[in-house]
């Protein structure tokens, strides 16, 4: 099944946390694709388990298909899961919806670029993608968990056999957070009585994204992710009406750790001064004229003619300039 809708919306924007003002701002998301199927085979099919909604929100990089690429590989081994991806840019990019096709996953395609207002300022990173996805379970979806888990973390399988039986909220702690190494909940006799997280910014519930689940049952309508950086898992939490003795602490009484906040480092796209034209028009090299290409088309390098980066050639320890060299 095949959608391609779109649907824009007003959002109303809080300037500040106690500002009555607001300004409204207008999103425009598109449904790229909905398949509800799982077609693998080699995986437990049982309909006693919940789905669980993982929500990624992603944008166009350098990095965006290598990361989504290893995301999807231990998502695939997650029975009854349905990935949500949102990607900030206004198109449904054909690089993503290849991935999702070949995980054999049910699965999500939004395409969510950030409202124009945020373009180029200090704006708080995915959470255009996020609302959107909230915006499609909420319209979708009735039963299940939501995660959110970025594009970039790593996370142990382990990690989804616990949140799926979370009954309202549950926590745990994510590795590789801020000035402690972890953000975790405190537990004391089962239960959560405080926060160890580098960053408190007055917020109640300190935890990071990737450090909660939730049932979907759990997700009222007033359900709300601000575009305040550092605060929106603070407040989407106290959105929900979580009480701290709701949390259910996972992870061994969060002794454990089952998530971590990876990042992979910054690749500075170079460019390439070369003539694909040329290249392109010598019958023998035209796999390598394929892949100069395909590295262009994934971000990963630009091809100028004038610009960039002379690059080399080797055979025998020497280098040519061109592939006529190679000959
Ligand atoms: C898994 O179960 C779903 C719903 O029960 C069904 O639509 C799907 O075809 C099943 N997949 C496989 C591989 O059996
Ligand atoms: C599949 O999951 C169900 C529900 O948890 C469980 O009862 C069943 O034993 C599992 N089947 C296999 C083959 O693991
Ligand atoms: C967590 O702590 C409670 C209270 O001490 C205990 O009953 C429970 O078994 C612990 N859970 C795990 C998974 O260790
Ligand atoms: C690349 O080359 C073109 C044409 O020679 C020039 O106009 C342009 O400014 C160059 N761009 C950069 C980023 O150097």
């Amino acid at each position: 099944m095949w959608l391609l809708l779109s649907w824009s919306s007003v959002e109303l924007l809080s300037l500040a946390s106690m500002d009555p003002r607001s300004i409204s701002i207008s999103v425009k998301n598109k449904l790229c694709h909905v398949n509800y199927i799982d077609e693998r085979l080699y995986i437990n099919n049982s309909t006693d388990l919940k789905i669980i909604y993982f929500v990624t929100p992603t944008y166009p990089r350098p990095e965006q298909v290598p990361e989504l690429t290893r995301l999807a590989h231990t998502l695939m081994h997650v029975p009854r899961l349905h990935w949500i991806v949102a990607d900030d840019q206004p198109i449904c990019s054909e690089e993503v919806s290849n991935i999702l096709r070949r995980t054999g996953l049910p699965y999500t395609h939004i395409s969510s670029p950030k409202p124009f207002i945020y373009k180029g300022t200090n704006f708080p990173r995915g959470v255009a993608n996020r609302r959107a996805a909230l915006t499609w379970l909420q319209e979708n979806v009735n039963d299940g968990v939501l995660y959110f888990g970025d594009d970039d973390n790593t996370v142990d399988l382990q990690l989804f056999d616990e949140i799926r039986l979370t009954k309202k909220v549950s926590m745990f702690p994510v590795g590789l957070i801020g000035d402690y190494g972890v953000s975790s909940p405190v537990v004391k006799e089962g239960k959560v009585v405080g926060f160890f997280d580098s960053w408190p910014g007055s917020r109640l519930f300190a935890v990071d994204m990737a450090g909660f689940a939730v049932n979907i049952e759990f997700l009222k309508p007033s359900a709300n992710m601000p575009y305040i950086a550092g605060h929106e898992e603070d407040r989407f939490l106290v959105s929900l009406g979580l009480k701290m003795e709701d949390i259910e602490p996972l992870a061994a009484n969060c002794s454990k750790i089952l998530v971590w906040h990876t990042k992979t480092v910054k690749y500075k796209k170079p460019t390439l001064r070369l003539d694909i034209k040329k290249i392109d028009s010598v019958a023998a090299y035209k796999n390598f004229a394929s892949l100069l290409k395909e590295t262009n088309r994934l971000g990963m390098a630009s091809i100028s003619e004038n610009n960039g980066t002379k690059p080399f050639l080797t055979r025998n320890r020497k280098s040519f300039e061109t592939i006529t060299g190679l000959k």
